[in-house]
């Protein structure tokens, strides 16, 4: 369903009639929503591209923006008494084009500039599922000039659409290797709940190409192991059939010398492993981390309360300091650098961001049942341009 709402943004200011003679009025189009009881819709507004930003700040025409499940999680979780009434937007992922400069902007950033990144918000009123995102881009980071992705002839993607499709999950992945454990090599032991998640894609690219991890395994449904073993994992188990906790005991004891793991990263939300972490996680004093993205329960995308966001299993985790392994939630950290990290990979070839599929900026709704689906292959892209 579209639905056009306009919202007027434009002040007429009476003392300066120069501004208001502007003719670089555009219209601004962006799925917003206003609470968990009102659906995502994309709303209108008038914006004077000579005088919307501030000194220090830059506006981008986005070409591509990239769903990822916080937008919906986010969405649903929403309570105007708690969140405010004003429209909310979609969306972190982008890739544009520098339409503007502020006169205080660090002079690495121009006009034309084809630029990409994340944007971080919480219920933000700026977002990028939008056709203009106003940023100030020495705060607002990750932000970085876009990289040619190397193609073939058949390629159906072109840069924009690869450019807006990974910073968040490519940071996410990132920062889980980077952040906690001090010490990778060829000796490193990872296991992956949920392998074939687009977090878990770049995670594999990185981990191997990287960090030169010797051992990833990967836990993925039975129909996904012969995708995922593309990827580079060296050994996959099924969720299902049979336990996940039984599959990788038997494939811990039959191939990995019975090692335990340095990591379990767990890309889904799953807690299976917890009554019996000391078999497979090695002794927090070496080093070792259990880390989840997701929580510690799989969510129903459909239907997300706060009492299943925020399980009392999670928050006991969190402050248990009794706990005899390293647990941490994972998410990107714009100080380790990862938008170049993931630059340097994509030029080099040692990672390709995955896309699932692309959708024109009207069909919004059918991209989001998409990534609701929770069968996505890569990411969903929206293109705005
Ligand atoms: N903390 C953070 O900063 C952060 C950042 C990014 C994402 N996240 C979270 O990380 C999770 C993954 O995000 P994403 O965008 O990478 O996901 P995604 O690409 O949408 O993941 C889809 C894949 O999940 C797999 N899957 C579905 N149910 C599963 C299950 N029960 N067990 C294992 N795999 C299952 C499916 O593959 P199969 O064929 O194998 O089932 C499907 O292809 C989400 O919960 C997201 O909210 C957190």
């Amino acid at each position: 369903m579209v639905r056009m709402i306009k919202v007027p943004t434009k002040t007429i200011d009476p003392r300066n009639p120069k501004k208001n003679m502007s003719n670089e009025v555009v219209t601004n189009r962006s799925v917003t929503y206003v609470n968990n009881t009102t659906p995502a819709t994309i709303t209108s507004s008038e914006l004077d591209l000579s005088s919307c930003y501030q000194e220090d700040e830059i506006v981008i025409e986005i070409h591509a923006a990239a769903l990822n499940p916080v937008d919906f999680i986010t969405h649903q979780l929403c309570n105007s008494y708690i969140f405010g009434k004003y429209p909310k937007t979609y969306s972190r992922d982008y890739s544009g084009v520098i339409v503007k400069v502020g006169k205080n902007v660090d002079n690495h950033w121009k006009v034309g500039d084809k630029v990409n990144g994340m944007y971080g918000h919480l219920y933000g009123e700026r977002g990028t599922l939008s056709h203009y995102l106003i940023l100030n881009p020495a705060k607002d980071v990750p932000i970085t000039h876009m990289v040619e992705v190397p193609k073939d002839e058949n390629d159906p993607y072109d840069d924009f659409t690869y450019a807006a499709a990974w910073p968040l999950t490519f940071g996410t992945a990132f920062s889980v290797l980077h952040d906690f454990k001090k010490d990778w090599n060829s000796g490193s032991k990872v296991l992956v709940i949920g392998a074939s998640t687009s977090v878990a894609y770049a995670f594999i690219h990185i981990a191997k190409n990287y960090f030169n991890i010797g051992t990833v395994v990967g836990v993925c449904s039975k129909n996904s192991i012969e995708r995922n073993k593309k990827l580079g994992y060296d050994y996959l188990v099924p969720y299902d059939e049979g336990t996940i906790v039984d599959n990788v005991g038997k494939l811990k004891e039959s191939e990995l010398e019975n090692e335990k793991f340095d990591m379990i990263f767990d890309s889904v939300g799953n807690h299976d492993f917890f009554p019996v972490i000391d078999h497979f996680l090695k002794p927090k004093a070496e080093d070792s981390f259990y880390v989840t993205i997701a929580g510690n329960n799989k969510y129903n995308y459909k239907n997300i309360t706060w009492r299943e966001f925020v399980s009392l299993r999670t928050i006991l985790m969190v402050l248990n300091p009794f706990k005899k392994y390293n647990w941490r939630f994972g998410k990107p950290s714009p100080s380790n650098n990862f938008i170049e990290v993931g630059n340097e990979m994509i030029k080099k070839g040692t990672y390709k961001p995955p896309i699932d599929s692309v959708f024109e900026f009207e069909k919004y709704q059918d991209a989001l049942e998409r990534i609701m689906s929770n069968r996505a292959k890569g990411k969903v892209v929206v293109r705005m341009k």
